[in-house]
């Protein structure tokens, strides 16, 4: 396996994050020590400029960056690297002022006022235009400084606007989709419904919140047309930079799973793949290892954009944020954890949010390596100076990846398409059902990668398809290839239902081809009440037991389908709940009913099984990954309970965390982490 650094640069596991010196100006006391303690805490890379265009360009086309230059020659002096933002992530009174343009319009159509972040127009040229000249400045000035490690497009770039010039650019993204003919949009939308027909592409208007917003191809075009709005923004930052500083990587910081952009489509432009976590550690509704499990999957969503190299984790935090709705502090050890899991799961980086904390405004308590208390002293610092220390030892780490047998489909207009489909129940529970099938995999130690439809589903030995009601073209034949090949696959209720219009497949779900894949047709789909349960009996060689069955339950017409297990209850008790078909080298699971853990958990034992991957047994609490490299493997072991954990068939090696040798069994001690890097 070939383990490459993501920077010429550098060859560690990055350590750092935001730092706003720009807040700090009039304190270069604080900027000095600073520099001291940043140092103390192991930091090698701070994120700086994310919000500065007010003090770069205090008035229009008046510039100051000496500021900057003493800050990045300074930090690069002490061994600090610079990922560098271009300041769009919010704009300066004076460009709103004299250019509304640039300001975002609601989607009942009323234009914003100024404030706030994130809420430009990215349509507009005056934005874009006064966003190309700071980039050009920035470039010229900064674009060769040794310290520059990575341009950081904006800030978490996302929204959308409804004003004229989007309108029309909306217009103009449909008319090249349909090809100019206005009869191809009518039928794919199916506007005769409710007398909806259009007569020109300039009668569409956008899915106001005051207006259309029945015709469910509409909505769906307008949040393709924003995820590509949002890329071509995007691109011409990107493309501008990569003319004007072609050696220096670039990328964006992408938010959890974050609905209003297809991430999947944006991932392509970018240089490698970061992202900002946020989690719930240690609430009280699930058990620290299902939170960390959530993380995990959040990872791997991010890792498997760029499968062959490290993502990084942009922003994170010490302590606590001050936008949930209860801000906890995280516990003692739980940062550890959270960093080393990041690294486990395919991230070359802990950045934080942020340096220091500011002394007033929105984020003034939002928690930071830097206390308002102004001490090193610190719970919090002294958690970071440790996690700096650990991410030291991971060295041999960084440049490695993640080589899952496993994978799940995640999409985003298949997600977009379900939660706008008016049927079924209210809440359908996509998101957390791909996240509950994939906390599974992760429990038994089985790495998953989390795709889009449209990504390669290459060597993967099983795939999981969890409720893809949406078929984009050629999808459905790719599936089919997959399995012929000799892969697993495995389908849930909801598949196949619509074309990637949303139009209904006619001649049974799963459409497009798919009932010969799974030798099955669905005839109905029972949505059942939350108190109302059925169940699922397997009473096969393959497996025996019964499971509760909840939600929605498919009334399935096997064609070459063998049944693996039955409804017990209603009406249509005794007929097929859960089918397999053979189908070329491969194999092809119908799963009719959401089914609880402990029944999905058995038969994915089985799937397993005949897939030839071996689980890990880990005991409760205990999180588990691996990445490869040149060196052979680096195995992580984190304990996420408050138990001593004895770990046994554990991959003899050194590690890397204690320096101690393990061979076999791994002693851990309460909230503690391993790393043992396994040679070959
Ligand atoms: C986001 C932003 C940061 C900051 C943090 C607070 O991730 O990128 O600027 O506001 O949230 O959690
Ligand atoms: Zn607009």
């Amino acid at each position: 396996m070939n383990q490459k650094p993501l920077f010429k640069k550098i060859d560690e596991i990055l350590h750092g994050g935001d730092y706003n010196p720009e807040q700090w100006l009039d304190r270069p006391d604080i900027l000095k020590e600073d520099i001291r303690l940043m140092k103390q805490a192991g930091v090698n890379v701070v994120t700086l400029g994310v919000f500065s265009w007010s003090v770069y360009e205090p008035s229009e086309g008046e510039f100051h960056f000496d500021w900057l230059e003493s800050i990045m020659d300074n930090l690069y002096q002490n061994g600090i690297f610079i990922i560098l933002a271009t300041p769009s992530g919010a704009r300066p009174a004076w460009l709103d002022e004299k250019y509304p343009e640039a300001m975002r319009v609601s989607s009942a159509g009323v234009r914003n006022h100024h404030g706030v972040r994130h809420n430009h127009c990215m349509s507009s040229p005056k934005y874009r235009e006064k966003v190309g000249i700071m980039i050009q400045k920035l470039a010229g000035k900064f674009g060769k400084h040794p310290g520059l490690l990575l341009w950081h497009i904006s800030n978490e770039l996302g929204g959308e606007c409804y004003c004229d010039l989007c309108k029309s650019r909306f217009q103009e993204f449909l008319r090249k989709k349909y090809k100019d003919n206005i009869d191809g949009l009518n039928q794919e939308w199916w506007t005769t419904f409710w007398s909806h027909r259009f007569n020109r592409f300039d009668q569409i208007e956008p899915p106001y919140s005051n207006g259309e917003g029945s015709i469910h191809g509409l909505n769906l075009d307008w949040k393709r047309f924003n995820t590509w709005n949002m890329t071509d923004y995007m691109r011409f930052e990107i493309e501008l930079l990569r003319k004007l500083t072609p050696d220096v990587p670039v990328t964006t910081n992408f938010m959890r799973l974050y609905k209003t952009l297809d991430y999947s489509v944006m991932a392509k432009e970018l240089d490698l793949i970061s992202w900002d976590v946020y989690p719930e550690w240690e609430n009280d509704y699930e058990a620290a290892v299902k939170t960390a499990n959530g993380v995990s999957f959040d990872h791997s969503i991010m890792r498997s954009f760029k499968r062959d190299r490290p993502f990084i984790l942009m922003e994170s935090v010490p302590s606590l944020v001050n936008w949930h709705p209860y801000n906890k502090l995280k516990r003692p050890g739980t940062h550890k954890l959270s960093c080393v899991q990041a690294v486990a799961c395919g991230s070359d980086m802990v950045g934080y949010f942020q340096w220091r904390k500011g002394r007033g405004s929105y984020e003034q308590f939002h928690g930071a390596v830097m206390d308002h208390l102004g001490r090193s002293d610190t719970r919090v610092f002294k958690e970071v100076e440790e996690a700096g220390n650990l991410l030291k030892k991971l060295q041999p780490v960084a440049g490695s990846i993640v080589k899952p047998q496993a994978a799940m489909i995640f999409d985003w207009n298949n997600w977009w398409a379900i939660e706008d489909m008016a049927g079924l129940s209210k809440d359908k529970k996509y998101g957390e059902t791909c996240r509950t099938l994939y906390g599974l995999f992760i429990k038994n130690g089985i790495e998953m990668d989390v795709i889009s439809s449209d990504a390669d589903f290459g060597d993967y030995k099983v795939l999981v398809a969890p409720m893809l009601y949406l078929l984009k073209p050629g999808v459905a034949d790719r599936l089919k290839e997959f399995t012929a090949k000799g892969g697993i696959l495995i389908a849930t209720y909801l598949t196949g239902y619509v074309n990637e219009n949303t139009l209904c497949w006619l001649g049974g779900f799963p459409g497009d081809g798919l009932l010969e894949l799974f030798g099955l047709y669905t005839e109905e789909i029972d949505t059942l009440y939350p108190k109302d349960t059925n169940t699922v009996s397997f009473q096969t060689e393959f497996l025996h037991g019964d499971y509760r069955a909840f939600d929605y339950c498919e009334i399935i017409k096997p064609q070459t389908a063998r049944v693996l297990g039955e409804y017990t209850r209603d009406f249509y008790s005794g007929t097929p709940a859960v089918t397999v078909n053979a189908y070329g080298k491969g194999y092809a699971y119908y799963v009719g009913t959401r089914i609880g853990e402990d029944g999905m958990e058995a038969l994915f034992k089985k799937i397993w099984e005949q897939a030839g991957i071996e689980a890990v047994s880990l005991p409760e609490g205990i999180e588990y990954h691996s990445r490869f490299g040149n060196g052979g493997s680096f195995e992580f072991y984190l304990n996420f309970s408050d138990k001593v954990q004895r770990l046994t068939e554990v991959k003899p090696g050194k590690n890397l965390i204690t320096g101690e040798t393990v061979a076999e069994v791994l002693i851990l001690e309460p909230f503690d982490v391993a790393v043992i890097h396994s040679k070959l």
